[in-house]
């Protein structure tokens, strides 16, 4: 089944609500990894439950630079990252070899019908590797993603830098289904 997210589904990063999410995932940390996605489901409202089985459709131009779209596909959050060109040179940057989990910016990116990938998206699976938080956006000492239960520090192609968390955040399973428009699942 494939469900093309609308805009009452999908979410945009604000200040609120990167705020909201950060609270979210803070005030939970002490009851445990597996509570820490209830306010993010329940924040997607009424679809939620829909969402959570299939395959989704997203549509990239719907993401403005600089910011990020989370939404829930299988459980699980995805954020769908606009990169910045500062963010892309950053990430494209590293010396992978030093990574404790070594992939190149490329590596972390699906291929359009064309054979390209446009380093512009980032997608991923939302999911700290460490023991399942939802890291906060904009944040860490490699400006990508930070993890607030145990302090895993992500770049902005995702990679682990520093930190508990033992590999970098997955890639789920996606393809584009035209030049904008992506499926998950
Ligand atoms: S769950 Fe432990 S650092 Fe993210």
């Amino acid at each position: 089944m494939s469900e093309t997210l609308n805009k009452e589904t999908e979410t945009v990063d604000d200040e609120g609500k990167r705020d909201f999410i950060f609270l979210a995932t803070g005030a939970a940390a002490a009851a445990g990894a597996a509570s820490l996605v209830w306010p993010f489901v329940a924040q997607m409202g009424k679809a939620a439950d829909t969402l959570a089985a299939g395959s989704i459709e997203i549509n990239l131009s719907n993401v403005p630079e600089g910011q990020q779209l989370k939404t829930l596909w299988r459980g699980k959050p995805v954020f769908v990252r606009h990169r910045t060109p500062a963010e892309i040179a950053e990430a494209e940057s590293v010396d992978v070899s030093a990574l404790p989990d070594p992939q190149t910016d490329d590596e972390r990116l699906v291929p359009n019908s064309s054979g390209k990938v446009n380093p512009k998206y980032l997608v991923m699976v939302g999911v700290c590797t460490h023991f399942g938080c939802v890291p906060v956006g904009e944040a860490g000492d490699f400006d990508g993603w930070y993890c607030p239960c145990h302090g895993s520090h992500y770049d902005t192609s995702g990679r682990i830098r520093k930190g508990p968390a033992p590999t970098n955040m997955a890639i789920p399973p996606y393809e584009f289904i035209s030049d904008n428009v992506i499926k998950v699942g």
